[in-house]
């Protein structure tokens, strides 16, 4: 059972420990306005009140049918949520708001491209374009409930509003971040079996508008050759009616949705009420194994812990100009940019291009031209703006009450940079720990009753109750100093409900290891288990140290290192890929990649280059290796295993420890020379 194995390096074994820091307190100002004040809401959500505290979040949201039971635990692990209810998660973020709120933006798109003019659609735009795509996918495409479609988009209001009138009809959405590979859409194509790919031209990123059709062609080849075939693209243009790919389209296979879209001007799609359980998305990610896995959302459980998440923790009103940073390709956008905020009628932004470019001012002329009041980002891009524009923020009038970091540890100067300069010392910042399985946040403050702690996630949110164990199983006390697997003890609405077609891998990676009865139905024996390790503070605050399995993190961005290896293997020189993760001030992590070749083949800088060029081309530019080490033979134990950790503390330039019981010894020192050259 490889999930059960503590792999040699994790991301943990090295991440930067960091000393208890002291507590900051939200403004009074904060405070009067906030959305949750009341401290009770712990007691509430105790694991006494479980399961039934979670109606408060059901309750944020309008039903076709109420549920009748609260947790179905019949199929544990396998929860379901709200048994009964009917919903659809279309009409709860557009529909539900016109009549109060119809001339209200909902979204604020952002080109790339400063010149080109914001646009701000209204909450009655939305409801008018997400019907006519709804009624083009159905009609022009045969969509239906219960159908995947594969989307392959970038930042464009077109991705939102593409999920939305999925949504409307049940269809179930895979989106796959723009910047994966034809390549890894491919396999999300086989695994989720769609034969519609939704996709879009080209689009801006650091000044370049980049031909994304390209990558259409080469999923849809490569998925048919696998087995999926996929009968119609629909591209959806930058430029509507012009062109910006010079990537030809496919005759009766290929179709630009905004000439089809005439077709269906005016119509409109009554939303289909869902199942509370029926499956809303597949987000892919990566796990243990090469294969990524598509964590299984459902509709009513997670749109009310995103709803109410959004409410609490991000604490959004419907008056407020909401930006959270990341990319909708990513679970972050699907529930902080897209379901949590509409689902509150908030307005939220949706921004093309990259932080820094053209140059570190212009997030901080966006939030002060949109009077953004809510900023949601991660550390990456915190260290990255606080390298090449630390006095940026400072030139520029907006007004931060709010703020969020997501996706790794924060170094607490980098917090205090991010509280003093960016919020101008007026935010309430929340370090919100979460991941692409559980759908909403895990461990963080409530930022008008929890103090904030620098490099401390916080404590579990309302209704998480968090537990570490050691790898025997016992509990780890807070305040212990010890590390351990930090597991949730109790399910919540926002988990997602299985691997896509592969329940058993489901159990065995995130159950087996700490569940008590593998034939119990009662939750309390079934304690998730996250995959992180952290610790515990006396006063309840979690620290996340990192990984303890085999996926890596770069600039937030996740990553396997099986899945980097694999892609290495693609090139047939190569024998034995290794992929280490190595600290980088900006990105947190960068994956190192050693290369064993086949008998009788010389290294050279050109293969190391064409193995760097097949791993892009592979998976993605994210996943680009910060080095090719072409060694003569990997670092192994007697029984032939690579010894990961080794090559690990090489890269970080840590001591290696003791290698004496390797089986071969001396090729630690020639690797280590190489690398400090
Ligand atoms: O290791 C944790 C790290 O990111 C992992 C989840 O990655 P992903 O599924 O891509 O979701 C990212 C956005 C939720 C976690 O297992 N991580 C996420 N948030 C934090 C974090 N590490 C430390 N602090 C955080 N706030």
């Amino acid at each position: 059972m490889a999930e059960k194995e503590i792999v040699e390096t994790s991301e943990a074994e090295i991440a930067v420990h960091w000393g208890e820091e002291k507590f900051y307190h939200p403004s009074v100002k904060f405070i009067a306005q906030a959305n949750m004040t009341d401290p009770a809401v712990y007691e509430r959500f105790s694991l006494d009140n479980f399961p039934n505290c979670f109606k408060e979040y059901a309750d944020l949201l309008d039903w076709y049918e109420y549920w009748d039971e609260i947790l179905d635990t019949s199929d544990a692990p396998c929860w379901k949520w709200f048994k009964g209810g009917k919903i659809n998660a279309s009409y709860n973020c557009v529909d539900r708001h016109l009549a109060k709120n119809k001339n209200k933006t909902a979204i604020h798109f952002v080109s790339e491209p400063e010149d080109e003019k914001v646009e701000h659609i209204t909450y009655q735009e939305l409801f008018v374009r997400v019907n006519e795509f709804a009624a083009l996918l159905q009609d022009f495409a045969g969509l239906k409930a219960g159908d995947r479609v594969t989307l392959h988009m970038p930042m464009i209001a077109e991705l939102p509003i593409t999920m939305l009138a999925c949504a409307r009809l049940g269809v179930i959405h895979s989106e796959v971040f723009g910047g994966f590979s034809g390549r890894a859409c491919a396999d999300r194509i086989v695994d989720s079996g769609s034969n519609v790919l939704i996709t879009a031209d080209a689009y801006y990123r650091a000044g370049k508008l980049l031909n994304h059709k390209q990558n259409a062609d080469i999923a849809v080849d490569l998925a048919e050759k696998d087995g999926q075939k996929v009968d119609k693209v629909l591209v959806w243009q930058r430029y509507p009616g012009k062109v910006s790919s010079e990537t030809p389209m496919v005759e009766g296979r290929d179709y630009f949705v905004n000439d089809v879209l005439k077709d269906y001007y005016g119509q409109r799609v009554d939303p289909v009420p869902m199942p509370a359980e029926a499956p809303l998305f597949l987000m892919y990610t990566s796990g243990t194994t090469g294969k990524p896995k598509g964590c299984q959302h459902g509709t009513g459980g997670y749109l009310a812990y995103v709803a109410g998440t959004s409410k609490y923790v991000q604490d959004i009103h419907p008056e407020d100009v909401y930006w959270c940073m990341a990319d909708i390709g990513w679970i972050t956008g699907h529930s902080y940019i897209v379901y949590g905020p509409l689902s509150l009628c908030a307005s939220t932004v949706v921004f093309e291009g990259v932080p820094n470019y053209p140059d570190p001012g212009r997030p901080w002329r966006i939030a002060q031209n949109l009077d953004v009041n809510i900023f949601h980002t991660a550390p990456t891009a915190i260290r990255a703006l606080r390298k090449i524009g630390p006095d940026e923020p400072a030139k520029y009038n907006y007004h931060f009450k709010h703020m969020t970091t997501v996706g790794e540890p924060i170094e607490p100067e980098v917090w205090k940079w991010y509280y003093e300069v960016v919020g101008k010392g007026e935010a309430a910042i929340v370090d919100t720990w979460w991941q692409t399985e559980t759908g909403g946040f895990l461990c963080s403050t409530i930022p008008a009753i929890t103090p904030m702690k620098p490099g401390s996630a916080g404590p579990g949110v309302p209704g998480i109750h968090a537990i570490i164990y050691d790898d025997e199983g016992n509990v780890i006390p807070s305040g212990a100093g010890k590390a351990g697997n930090i597991c949730i003890q109790n399910p919540w609405p926002g988990g997602f409900q299985t691997i896509w077609g592969d329940r058993d891998r489901f159990v065995e990676t995130y159950y087996a290891r700490y569940c008590k009865d593998p034939k119990s139905k009662d939750w309390r024996d079934w304690p998730y288990m996250t995959g992180d390790a952290a610790v515990e503070s006396e006063d309840g605050y979690y620290r996340i140290l990192g990984r303890i399995d085999d996926v890596i993190n770069v600039s937030g961005h996740r990553l396997g290192t099986k899945e980097i290896e694999s892609a290495a293997l693609v090139v047939e020189e190569v024998a034995e890929a290794a992929v280490v993760p190595v600290a980088h001030d900006i990105k947190g992590k960068e994956p190192d990649l050693y290369i064993a070749l086949k008998p009788g083949l010389e290294a050279s800088d050109e293969l190391a280059q064409k193995i760097s060029d097949t791993v892009c081309v592979e998976i993605g530019k994210i996943a680009k290796p910060r080095k090719v080490w072409i060694v003569t033979d990997m670092p192994k134990t007697r029984s032939g295993k690579i010894m990961r950790r080794v090559l690990g503390a090489i890269s970080n330039d840590k001591d290696v420890g003791d290698v004496t019981t390797l089986a071969n010894p001396e090729i630690v020192e020639e690797i280590t020379k190489m690398a400090k050259k």
